[in-house]
């Protein structure tokens, strides 16, 4: 069993046998590493309740903890905690058994069917970076949440129904080109400047509004050219992606949701929802208790197009009838919040997410901005959107120069493949590192460096360890022993924790608790590393019980390194 559950169990028990509310038990781990390992807060509350001294209760409390010989020491401390120390003796069966143990002392959980969306780029418009936090962090949660024993779909939905379709194909016309003729970069060249074209031209605008309603209407002809035009671009986008191994399920789009949107309509009718507003069909999504402005939801606008929502709604309505879901999640920058706000809220009056006894759950979870060292939202050098396949690319180059610059011999076919990896570390990490609601600042130099809170210094260490293990191929590991060390300590410490951070990860959809845990134990690992000579050491036992440590320590590396998406490469 988890570590905590375990530690709050035995303490909400001494809360309840000193006559408190069993409640009070919570444990944590120790944010004072100096004085103990677990604390519990739970005296203050307890003594506010009851208008006494929380040191007194702290001190009933671990009076009572004092006899139970998994701790070291039992401590209250002003001005009411309560701080826990481990016995080594506990801490090395409880090593023993997480060794032991398939899912390291992870509870079973009740499997759900998840739904998430974390791709959306558009097609005809380059992708971004704010398309890469999606994807790092929706890529990380797809595979935590396999680990963790869930069913998950993970579903791109292109942007690849909109406006922009008509923009491109107004533009091409104007051009005399022919969707043959366009290459992925011509389609990055083209949408930015119908865009701007449509800003000034009205004339074009409404061609490419025409040319949208025409496409969406099932007009033969411009299917055909839409169709080359997405899989120009899907071409692309696949690179891409591939590039950062991050993987989708469906390569479904807006488009595939067209048909669904009839029906959907035909529900808004039915149950009374759709209220005319200057021509344009609305929903009423307010509720009382609402405390910002929830303006109504938009479905058709006054021309008779239909527009982003009305596409999530229909997709809703297809993920339903497609996987049933339990939950679905979607990873997109907090300046949609109201957008996905407005769609639960439709989906949910109008009932398109219940059905068969289930009732599918949606969340957003936002992210912040990726920023430029000046603090605004990155671009490229000359003011503009820095396209995903660029920033691969430089980064991928960064790091091969890295490579070839190193001191050990890479084999010159080797050297791609380890440059790819490195550099995919170093943004993986950059961002997750980061908690998932936060801007962070892209730097390169610091992502790409093999010291500090980077992907690569993970990979080093986990390099560094199956090195070792390679040299000890003639030795046998054998039953782990009580530490002999402080660092031996710290390091035995750091593993339970990493069953609890995979948790509190799902919880909080933030893979940053799953890089704190991983910096922690690299470096405890190091510091133990550095103390000890491994396969000199004359006793037989020890060895071969510093022999299982680093196996676990390898294998809780490669799980969390796995779940972040980062490749250990094979030197470095
Ligand atoms: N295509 C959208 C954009 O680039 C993101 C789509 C997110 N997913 C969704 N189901 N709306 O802003």
């Amino acid at each position: 069993m988890n570590i905590l559950t375990t530690l709050t169990e035995t303490v909400s028990a001494a809360f309840a046998k000193r006559g408190y509310d069993a409640a009070y038990g919570g444990v944590t781990v120790s944010n004072r590493p100096d004085l103990c390992h677990y604390q519990c807060n739970g005296a203050l509350p307890a003594a506010k309740a009851k208008k006494v001294n929380p040191l007194v209760i702290a001190g009933e409390i671990a009076e009572e903890l004092r006899g139970d010989s998994r701790f070291a020491s039992a401590d209250a401390a002003p001005p009411g905690f309560v701080n826990l120390r481990l016995s080594d003796a506990f801490l090395t069966s409880l090593l023993c058994d997480m060794a032991a143990d398939k899912r390291l002392l992870l509870p079973l959980m009740e499997r759900r069917t998840i739904v998430m969306d974390y791709g959306g780029p558009n097609v005809a418009k380059p992708l971004h970076v704010g398309h890469l936090r999606s994807a790092i962090i929706g890529d990380s949660m797809v595979r935590l949440s396999r680990f963790l024993g869930h069913a998950v779909i993970g579903d791109i939905h292109l942007g690849d129904w909109g406006l922009q379709m008509g923009l491109v194909i107004a533009e091409m016309e104007e051009r005399g080109l022919d969707a043959g003729d366009v290459s992925l970069d011509d389609l990055n060249e083209i949408y930015p400047a119908a865009s701007a074209r449509s800003k000034t031209d009205a004339s074009f605008a409404e061609k490419a509004a025409v040319r949208t309603a025409e496409l969406q209407s099932g007009d033969p002809a411009l299917r055909a050219v839409w169709e080359r035009l997405r899989a120009t671009s899907v071409e692309g986008l696949r690179r891409s992606y591939d590039q950062m191994e991050v993987f989708f399920d469906r390569w479904y789009g807006e488009s595939d949701a067209d048909r669904f949107i009839p029906p959907v309509i035909d529900i808004l009718r039915e149950r009374g929802l759709l209220r005319e507003s200057e021509g344009a069909l609305v929903v009423d999504v307010a509720l009382p208790e609402d405390k910002e402005p929830m303006p109504p939801m938009m479905v058709q606008k006054t021309n008779g197009a239909y527009i982003y929502g009305t596409t999530d709604l229909a997709t809703l309505y297809q993920r339903k009838r497609d996987f049933d879901p339990d939950e679905v999640w979607y990873f997109t920058d907090n300046r949609q919040s109201l957008h996905f706000k407005q769609i639960f809220r439709c989906a949910e009056i109008a009932g398109i997410l219940s059905g068969g006894g289930k009732n599918a759950v949606c969340r957003h979870f936002p992210f912040g901005t990726v920023n430029g060292k000046d603090g605004k939202p990155y671009k490229t050098r000359d003011g503009g959107v820095m396209r995903l396949s660029d920033l691969i690319d430089s980064v991928t180059s960064n790091a091969l120069e890295k490579v070839k610059s190193s001191d050990i011999e890479i084999e010159e076919a080797e050297t791609g493949v380890i440059a790819r990896q490195l550099g995919m570390a170093a943004l993986r990490v950059g961002d997750m590192q980061n908690h998932r609601t936060k801007d962070y600042i892209f730097d390169m130099d610091r992502f790409l460096a093999t010291e500090g809170k980077t992907g690569p210094y993970l990979q080093y260490t986990a390099v560094r360890i199956r090195s070792v293990l390679v040299k000890a191929a003639g030795f046998k590991p054998g039953a782990i022993l009580p530490p002999a060390s402080d660092t031996e300590r710290d390091l035995m410490l750091c593993m339970p924790l990493v069953p609890d951070a995979l948790l509190r990860a799902f919880a909080d959809k933030a893979p940053s608790a799953i890089c704190d845990v991983l910096f922690e134990l690299a470096g405890r690992f190091n510091r133990f590393y550095f103390e000890h000579k491994i396969l000199q050491h004359p006793d037989e036992e020890r060895r071969a019980s510093w022999l299982s440590l680093l196996s676990l320590t390898d294998r809780l590396l490669t799980v969390l390194l796995g779940i972040l998406g980062v490749e250990v490469p094979a030197h470095m």
